[in-house]
């Protein structure tokens, strides 16, 4: 291991230029052991959570798809072998990320691109699937990440994201809070000797809408829920989506 990450993640959450910039260090230095993390944090469950995600998306004969803040890969390897005649390309902005998902790369029709989740390097309608475990929360701005997964995806292209759940009521939200930055941050402290790596999660969430509202922010932004699905007594959740008509400021298309 070597010097201890620097960063305090409250201090880091509350415009997006820092929320960016906290990510990227925050995730370079969380890569190398991400995959493990992941599994203890979640108590092993997250892999199910995932197969939910790609299950819930429609049949389709090979559709594009794209992966956003894909991490180490997990969902865009389920996707390449959802839809064997599809393409996936899985995106991220932190190269120790991509790296690894490269080196897992055993599918012919997925690939990896750098991007942040604000400015999707891609054109406008070019995928019918979108998809994102742990992903919109950690955008620097809620609304432009949205914005751009409307540009990037056909109408009525499919999408569906999982991610924590904020509740709606204080108490909960408290009780979540503490929860989440003691054991995400004790992970944080056996694996990078300090909560700060992983505690972030509870910041992350202090900063993000609650459940009411994001479902209201997403109507708003062109979306349709079409379904949802709670795991783990609420702390998780799915959200299957489509998009609704052409997206706003849209030419051509
Ligand atoms: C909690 S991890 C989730 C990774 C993967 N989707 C999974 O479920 O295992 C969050 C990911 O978001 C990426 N990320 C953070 N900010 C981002 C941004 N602005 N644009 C794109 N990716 C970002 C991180 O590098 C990291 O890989």
């Amino acid at each position: 291991m070597g010097e201890r990450f620097p960063l305090k993640a409250r201090d880091h959450v509350g415009t997006p230029a820092l929320k960016r910039r906290f990510n990227e260090a925050h995730f370079e230095e969380a890569a190398p052991r991400y995959d493990f993390a992941v599994k203890a944090m979640s108590l092993c469950r997250d892999a199910s959570w995932k197969r939910a995600l790609v299950a819930a998306l429609p049949d389709l004969p090979a559709p594009a798809c794209l992966d956003l803040a894909c991490g180490t890969g997990d969902v865009a390897f389920l996707l390449g072998a959802r839809y064997p005649r599809g393409t996936v390309v899985g995106v991220d902005l932190v190269t120790g990320m991509l790296r690894l998902a490269e080196g897992r790369n055993r599918y012919p029709n997925v690939r990896f691109e750098a991007g942040d989740l604000c400015a999707l390097p891609f054109p406008d309608a070019s995928a019918d699937v979108v998809t994102g475990s742990y992903a919109l929360r950690n955008a620097p701005d809620l609304r432009t990440a949205l914005a751009e997964v409307r540009r990037v995806m056909k109408a009525g292209g499919a999408a569906a994201f999982l991610d924590f759940s904020r509740p709606e009521h204080p108490l909960l939200q408290r009780v979540q809070y503490i929860l989440l930055r003691g054991w995400c941050g004790l992970w944080g402290t056996i694996l990078h000797g300090t909560p700060e790596v992983h505690g972030y999660v509870a910041e992350s969430l202090n900063g993000f809408p609650d459940r009411r509202r994001f479902a209201d922010i997403l109507r708003q932004e062109g979306f349709s829920i079409v379904a949802s699905r709670r795991f783990f007594l609420g702390i998780t959740e799915l959200l299957v989506l489509r998009g609704r008509g052409t997206p706003p400021n849209r030419e051509g298309v």
